[in-house]
Formats: structure tokens, C-alpha cells, sequence
């Protein structure tokens, strides 16, 4: 029996309601778990949601491979070339490590290949037109940003603008790691004034277009038009809930506690947050599973579970390194350790990777790929052959936190820094603004000794002190 026509309607309109509600319930489904996946700190998480877990803040998959005619390898390779033996000042460690003050020429010969994203910058400005002071005034500084000058030497901020304690804290410790290489160079009057804006944001999309000159951390491959800076942990890492101190107290206090290569013990650590970078963080998490190699832990900071503290990660052979948000400022706490670095291949560029050598007689890490997938062939047969890993550690403590990762180092970067921006700087910088009637900046010593919350919004030009 046919049914009337309008019961047809309501059926196929009930049918209709039904497939409506089943579709959204599954959507809703869906979002949830990937939310759940995205967002748990969970150890475990079902496999089928790692896989549909979005790479979110690490959805390039691409990586950076350096490709720089000075970097460690080929620098080493010119050293060995050269004909001429006069003996001539040769960095220590022991001595140099801690001098702020190593003139240009000792700098060059003490860190080969730590300028090479220096010169990339500069390269590509000379060739993208000169820098002047009307491109700086189209960046829209943002919190987590400053607006500084250095004229005859001395160090000016102009506006400098924080959310937070974490941004205004950072801020200072960048500028004070600005003035410390400033002042150990006997000669800075008669250096190039120039004018610039950083940033100390995780990344450069987080306060602007990657297309503006601004100094920043961390940059991807693609961001060529930013300056790397060095991160303010070298100066000291005060964060609100975690102060480990200025970089070099750090290591320090770690060859303090160091222990002998031999009494390390036969495992990969990690301890991180995997909401961080879920799909990198659990990757490495389900490849360390269950391994007898294997110290992976995920930390809750709420229950204050799995905490290990800096000097802790010391006591293995091998320590997992994983990219953040952005880059992780980590790397270098890590390879303070005289332990083997083991790394995917990193999408985030700092100034002193170029200096990471992931193979050959120089390597000074172990590269992995993003998904961790080729870790247990990677770190099997240097399990089986300790002392081919103890070689890499050996690498990493004598390129990293003995050489490239010293007070020395950094200071020189920095300097190489103005220099390299001063060479396609094209304006002059007043230090009195003339449409304004009043100094353009004020002095770091002044702003330093500033009220920290008038350090929030300050903008010397229009009024913000005295
Ligand atoms: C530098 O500035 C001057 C004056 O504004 C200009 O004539 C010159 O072309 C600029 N140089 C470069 C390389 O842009
Ligand atoms: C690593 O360095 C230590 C200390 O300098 C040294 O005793 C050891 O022989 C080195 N090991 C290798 C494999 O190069």
C-alpha cells in the first residue's frame, strides 16, 4: 500500500533529521577527540589519534638543512689546508670562554661559522634594497617588542611594549645582553649607529609579516628577512615559574655535577609537555615505547609528576631534543650535558645551528626524521658501540657549550650583528627628535632603573617617562 503523500514528506524529512543529527554527533565526536589528542597530557593516547592529530604549530614538514661555505665541517677542512704555521692566537676555552671583550679578528678566528645567518641577512637586504628608518616605522610594535638605537656606542630605547612580567623580563635581559657586547667593544664610539626593532616572541609570525627586518629568535627557512638574535637565556632565564639562571652558570654548575661518560646511564631521556607540539612530542613518545632504551616521560607540571631537573638529564648517554611551539630554547641546557643530542630534523633556525653536524668524523648530534621513525636504527648501533658515542659527546661539548655557546661567543655574534645590520643600514639616527622637542629614546642605564610597570607600554617619543 502506497503511503499518502504527505507521511512520505515527514518520513523522508525524519530520515533527513536523523542522518542530520548522526553526522553532527560524529563531527562533534571527531573535533573532540582531535581536541583531546591536541590538548592531553596524557602518556598514552590511542595511536589512530596521533595520526589524527594535526601537525598545528609544526605544519611545515620540512626541515632545515645547511648548506654554508664557512660552517664547522669545511672551516676545519681550511684549517688543515693552510701552508703558512705562524703560530697565532688560538682560542681556550678555559681562558677565552668567559671574555666579553675578543677583538673583531679574534672572534673570527675563535668561531668560525657562527656569523653565517649574519651575512645571510645582510646578503639579502643589500639585495632587496638598504634599510632605513621608514621601514622600521611599518612594523607595528607589538607586545613582546622593542623599538631601540645605538648611536656613538650607547644603547637607547625608544618604545618597548609587554603583555606580561615573562615579555618585560625578557626584553631587559635582551637588551642587557645588547649592552654587555656593547661595552666590552673598546671601540663602539666610532661604530656605524643604527636603529632596530626585536622581538622576543617564540616566533616571527606571533607579532609580525615575515617580511619586515625584524631581530627575532628563531626564523623557519622561508623567513629571510629576519635577523637572528641570540635568546635572552644567555643573559639569564628568570621565567615566572622557572629561573635557571645566566647560561653559563648553568654550565657551571653542570660540569660540577657531570658524571664520567662511563657511568651514564644506557638510555634516551626526555621530559617535556607533549601539548606543546603534540604530533612531534608523541611521535618520539610512541617511538621510545616500551623500548629498554627508552626514559621518555611526559612531565605534569600540575601534579608535579616526572619533573627532572636540568642536571638530571646529565646522567644519561643520549637526551631527546623536540622543537616547541617555535625552536626550544632547551637545545643549549641540553648541550651543556656531555651527553649524544638527539634531534628531528629542526624546522626552526637559531644563530648557532648552522654549527650542528649530524654526520662524519665533526658530528656532533644524532638527526632523526620529524616522525621519529628511524630513532631505534639511529641509536642501536651506538648503544652497541659506546665509544663511538662517546665521540659525539665529546663533538658536542667542544663545539657547543665549550666554544660556540660561551659568554665569549655570543658577544662576539652580537657585535657581528650591528656590524652586519649596520653594513645595510642607510639612515642616520638622531638622538633628538625634532617634531617632538625631547630626546628620541631614553639611555638602557635610565630604562633599567625604570618603575618595571611603566616598562609595560613605554614610548619615549610620547611621553612615556619623567
Ligand atoms: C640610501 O639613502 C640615500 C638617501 O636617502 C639614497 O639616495 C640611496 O639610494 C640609499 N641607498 C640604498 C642602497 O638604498
Ligand atoms: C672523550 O673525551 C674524554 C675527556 O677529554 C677522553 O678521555 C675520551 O678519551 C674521549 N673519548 C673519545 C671516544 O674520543
Amino acid at each position: 500500500m502506497a503511503l499518502p503523500g504527505c507521511s512520505r514528506l515527514r518520513l523522508r524529512q525524519s530520515i533527513f533529521l536523523y542522518l542530520f543529527s548522526i553526522t553532527g554527533l560524529l563531527t562533534f565526536a571527531c573535533t573532540l577527540a582531535i581536541w583531546y589528542g591536541v590538548n592531553s597530557d596524557r602518556d598514552y593516547i590511542h595511536p589512530l589519534l596521533t595520526q589524527l592529530i594535526p601537525a598545528g604549530h609544526c605544519a611545515c614538514q620540512t626541515s632545515t638543512t645547511f648548506q654554508c661555505s664557512s660552517c664547522l665541517t669545511c672551516s676545519h677542512q681550511g684549517l688543515v689546508q693552510q701552508v703558512n704555521p705562524i703560530p697565532a692566537w688560538e682560542f681556550q676555552a678555559a681562558r677565552d670562554g668567559k671574555n666579553e671583550g675578543l677583538d673583531r679578528a679574534q672572534c673570527r678566528t675563535a668561531f668560525p661559522g657562527l656569523f653565517e645567518d649574519v651575512h645571510r641577512a645582510a646578503t639579502f637586504w643589500r639585495t632587496h634594497g638598504a634599510l632605513a628608518m621608514e621601514d622600521l616605522d611599518e612594523i607595528p610594535l607589538r607586545f613582546g617588542m622593542a623599538r631601540v638605537f645605538i648611536h656613538r656606542g650607547e644603547l637607547y630605547v625608544l618604545a618597548a611594549r609587554s603583555k606580561g612580567e615573562d615579555h618585560r623580563r625578557k626584553i631587559v635581559a635582551a637588551l642587557s645582553a645588547i649592552h654587555r657586547a656593547l661595552v666590552a667593544d673598546p671601540s663602539r664610539g666610532l661604530k656605524r649607529d643604527i636603529e632596530f626593532v626585536f622581538s622576543v616572541e617564540d616566533k616571527v609570525e606571533d607579532v609580525t609579516t615575515s617580511d619586515q627586518p625584524i631581530w627575532a629568535l628563531a626564523r623557519t627557512a622561508t623567513e629571510e628577512a629576519i635577523w637572528l638574535m641570540p635568546d635572552f637565556g644567555f643573559w639569564a632565564w628568570e621565567n615566572v615559574h622557572n629561573a635557571l639562571g645566566p647560561y653559563d652558570q648553568v654550565v657551571d654548575h653542570i660540569k660540577r655535577t657531570d658524571i664520567p661518560w662511563s657511568e651514564k646511564k644506557q638510555q634516551l631521556v626526555w621530559r617535556g609537555k607533549p601539548s606543546f607540539a603534540p604530533k612531534l612530542r608523541r611521535a618520539l613518545m610512541e617511538a621510545a615505547r616500551d623500548q629498554p632504551w627508552g626514559d621518555v616521560k611526559q612531565v605534569d607540571w600540575g601534579q608535579r609528576t616526572n619533573i627532572m631537573r636540568m642536571e638530571d638529564h646529565c646522567q644519561y648517554k643520549f637526551i631527546a631534543h623536540v622543537e616547541g611551539r617555535s625552536y626550544s630554547a632547551s637545545l643549549k641546557y641540553r648541550q651543556a650535558c656531555n651527553s649524544v643530542i638527539v634531534a628531528h630534523k629542526l624546522q626552526y633556525i637559531q644563530h648557532h645551528h648552522y654549527l650542528l653536524v649530524p654526520d662524519g668524523p665533526n658530528q656532533n648530534y644524532v638527526e632523526v626524521e620529524r616522525d621519529f621513525s628511524d630513532l631505534s636504527d639511529k641509536l642501536e648501533p651506538l648503544l652497541a658501540n659506546p665509544s663511538q658515542a662517546e665521540r659525539i659527546a665529546n663533538n658536542s661539548v667542544r663545539t657547543f657549550r665549550d666554544r660556540y655557546l660561551t659568554k665569549a661567543a655570543e658577544a662576539c655574534y652580537w657585535r657581528m650583528l650591528f656590524e652586519g645590520y649596520g653594513s645595510v643600514w642607510n639612515s642616520s639616527v638622531p638622538v633628538w627628535s625634532e617634531r617632538y622637542q625631547r630626546e628620541r629614546g631614553i639611555r638602557y642605564e635610565s630604562f633599567l632603573l625604570m618603575d618595571s610597570r611603566l616598562m609595560f607600554e613605554f614610548d619615549a617619543l610620547r611621553g612615556g617617562y619623567r
